[in-house]
Order: structure tokens, then C-alpha cells, then sequence
């Protein structure tokens, strides 16, 4: 990422918010506090009471009820899309066409055959997809990815990543959630996705993956727990745990290194309170020296990704996450639902243009 002084001189990004309910709030709360990098020239909702009291707080010039009206009249550099899921696909495609960057939310297409699509449509040189994944972006993710990557904890050999939520049925009266055609997938796509992605952003590519998926107790179309194991091509081992029915909420990955144990502890976002390392006999000081030289006092968040990806733009950068990395994740993902509904281990060769869970996550549907 550029950081030079040129940067700091190139015009603003020009932005707009593309849905304007729940997560939109933290894409203009971190939009806000970047005045001298962006500025939110435009909203589109179809819901007009809700775009327009959005619009009327954040003090935005421009209010439109669909997204190709505002693409004709704004142009933005970049657009948030903060809608539903499943209709990712043709609203990311619409701005790349229009010339516009686009942040999506995760999960960023209900596919990773989309995401191909959305990654074709890209230019070298923009314009860009980008997929929310705000957990990469604290300063103990990027203090645990540097000291990975340097070898100062020695080889990863094993690792646990859970996301044991809880969601009453109520959760999922909001029309889109809860099915495979509008959200996707259950845990495993929309909710364990976040700390999936962070597994991946520290460990690198997967080789093969192990599950099972239930509906255990929720009246949803899709899973509403998942288990996993997974072999890392740097040798580690992982065993993933996604579900929306544990009444005693968390989000916990870890990862035993040899020099050393690191852990991140939290809910739905972390702070550098909530990493905890613990150094192996003998390892204690490099261990330690390492750890406190790293980057330190960002909490993970929207603020933290969006004042990346502006970085990125005013440099005339690929904003992280990029599609490439993104696919990866949400190749995890596909193979963890094949390996579930095929009852077999999967790898991503596996996953190609032939197979069903290319286009559609829950491939021929599960059983039950
Ligand atoms: N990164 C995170 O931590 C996080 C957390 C929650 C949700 N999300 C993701 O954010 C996205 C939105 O979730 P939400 O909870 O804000 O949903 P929401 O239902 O609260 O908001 C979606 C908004 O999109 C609008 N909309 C629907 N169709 C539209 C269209 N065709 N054009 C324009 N606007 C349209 C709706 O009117 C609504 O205001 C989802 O992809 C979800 O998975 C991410």
C-alpha cells in the first residue's frame, strides 16, 4: 500500500452507499470519520423512508431509489454495497460496467462462479471489487500475519477457528435470511465467513477440508451448524466449528505455532486486549520482542478496512480484500458444504466450473 506524501495530496474518493439499513450505518460512521480522504456524494435504497432519513443524517447531497439511476448521474469512484447477498452479483457487476470501484459486503456473491464473474469485470487498473472482511484488518491480525510470515513463530501446526453464536427464529423473519437462493448459506457463508476469512488471511491456502453440516434446530432452509477439518499446503491443521445455536456467545481462533500459542478471543470484533500469546519454553523473549514490536492500538472493524481501501484507491491501488483473496475464502466455504452434502473429503480442484457447488453453495441441496 502507498504511503507516500502523493498520496495524501490526490483528490478524494468520490462514494456512495448502495442499501442503507443495518451495516450501512458502519460504512458511513467510518466514511465520516475520513473527511479529508472521501466524501459520500450520493445513497440508493428502495426503501424510501429509510434512504432518506440515512441521507438526511449523514447530511448526503444525492438520494435514489435504484442504483443505475444514481451510476448515470453520480459516478462515483466507489460504491458500498450494503444490500442483501443475493443481489451482489449484478449490483457490483453494474458499477464495474459504470466505471466504479465497489466495497461489497461479505458475503460478496452467492457463489464463487459469481465471484468469478465480479473478477473478470475488473480492470488491471481498476475498477475494483473489494469484499468486506473487517476482522483482517486490527492491529493484532496484522502483528500475528507479520510475524507468520517472518517465521518468528516458527511453522503453524495447529489451529482452531469458532463461531458459536446464537440467533432465535426471529433472526430470521428478515425475508432474505435463513436460504440458500438470498443469503447463500447459514453460518458457514454469513456469519463463521468473517473468521474464516481471518484463518486463511493467516495461514494461507487450503488443500482439503473435511465436514459436516445439520439444521439442527432452526426452521431455516439451510444449515445452522457446521464442523470442519482442514489441511493447510503449509502443513497445519485446522477444525472449524460455525453455529448459530450456542446461548454462550463467541468467536475464538487460535493457533498453536511452534514457538509459540496465539489466540484471539471476542465477539464480533476485537481489540489488542483480546490476543493473548504464549510462548513456547525457550522462546519466550524473541517471542515477546517480536509481539510488542508489531503494529498495535487499531481495533478490527469497517474503519479499519475502509481507511485501507481509500489508501488504496487514491493510489490508484487494488483495495484489499481482493476478489482473488476473497475466492479462496469462499472457496473454503463451497467445500466445506460439498464435503458435507457429498460425505467426503474435498479439495479445491474439486470445486471447478463442473461441480454444483460452483454456482450454487448448497450444490444439489442437502438431504434433510
Ligand atoms: N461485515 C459485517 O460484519 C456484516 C454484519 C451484518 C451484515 N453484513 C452484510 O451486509 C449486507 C446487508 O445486511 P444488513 O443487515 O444491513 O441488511 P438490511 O436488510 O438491514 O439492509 C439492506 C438494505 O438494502 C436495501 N435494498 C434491498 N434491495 C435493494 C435494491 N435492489 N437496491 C437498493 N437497496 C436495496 C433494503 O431496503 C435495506 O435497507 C449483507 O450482505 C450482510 O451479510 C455484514
Amino acid at each position: 500500500m502507498d504511503t507516500s506524501p502523493a498520496v495524501d495530496s490526490a483528490p478524494t474518493v468520490r462514494a456512495a452507499i448502495l442499501g442503507t439499513g443495518n451495516i450501512a450505518r458502519f460504512h458511513a460512521e467510518a466514511l465520516s470519520a475520513l473527511p479529508d480522504q472521501v466524501e459520500v456524494v450520493a445513497v440508493a435504497d428502495v426503501n424510501e423512508e429509510a434512504r432518506t432519513t440515512f441521507a438526511n443524517h449523514l447530511a448526503v447531497p444525492r438520494s435514489y431509489g435504484d442504483l443505475a439511476t444514481l451510476l448515470d448521474e453520480v459516478s462515483p469512484d466507489l460504491v458500498h454495497v450494503c444490500t442483501p447477498p443475493g443481489l451482489h452479483r449484478d449490483q457490483v457487476l453494474a458499477c464495474l460496467q459504470a466505471g466504479s470501484s465497489a466495497l461489497v459486503e461479505k458475503p460478496p456473491t452467492l457463489s464463487t462462479a459469481e465471484l468469478e464473474e465480479l473478477a473478470a469485470a475488473e480492470g488491471t487498473r481498476g475498477p475494483w471489487v473489494a469484499t468486506v472482511f473487517q476482522h483482517r484488518f486490527g492491529s493484532g491480525a496484522l502483528r500475528a500475519r507479520e510475524m507468520l510470515a517472518s517465521g518468528a513463530l516458527g511453522r503453524p501446526l495447529v489451529a482452531v477457528c469458532h463461531t458459536t453464536w446464537f440467533r432465535e427464529q426471529s433472526y430470521f423473519d428478515v425475508p432474505w435470511r435463513g436460504r440458500w437462493d438470498t443469503e447463500g448459506g447459514g453460518p458457514t457463508m454469513g456469519h463463521g465467513i468473517h473468521q474464516m476469512d481471518l484463518l486463511l488471511a493467516l495461514l494461507g491456502d487450503w488443500v482439503r477440508v473435511s465436514a459436516t453440516a445439520r439444521r439442527q434446530a432452526r426452521a431455516i432452509d439451510t444449515e445452522d451448524v457446521s464442523l470442519a477439518h482442514v489441511d493447510f499446503a503449509n502443513g497445519a491443521v485446522a477444525s472449524i466449528v460455525n453455529s448459530l445455536l450456542s446461548p454462550r456467545e463467541e468467536s475464538y481462533l487460535r493457533i498453536d505455532c511452534e514457538r509459540a500459542t496465539l489466540e484471539l478471543t471476542h465477539l464480533y470484533g476485537y481489540g489488542d486486549d483480546n490476543w493473548r500469546i504464549t510462548p513456547a519454553p525457550g522462546h519466550e523473549e524473541d517471542v515477546w520482542a517480536a509481539w510488542r514490536s508489531g503494529p498495535q492500538g487499531v481495533n478490527s472493524g469497517h474503519s479499519a478496512q475502509v481507511a485501507h481501501v481509500l489508501r488504496c484507491l487514491r493510489a490508484n491501488e487494488a483495495p484489499p480484500v481482493t476478489s482473488t483473496e476473497a475466492l479462496r475464502t469462499m472457496r473454503l466455504v463451497a467445500g466445506v458444504y460439498a464435503s458435507a452434502f457429498l460425505e467426503r473429503p474435498i479439495s479445491p480442484a474439486d470445486l471447478g466450473a463442473d461441480s454444483p457447488f460452483h454456482t450454487r453453495m448448497n450444490g444439489d441441496g442437502p438431504r434433510w
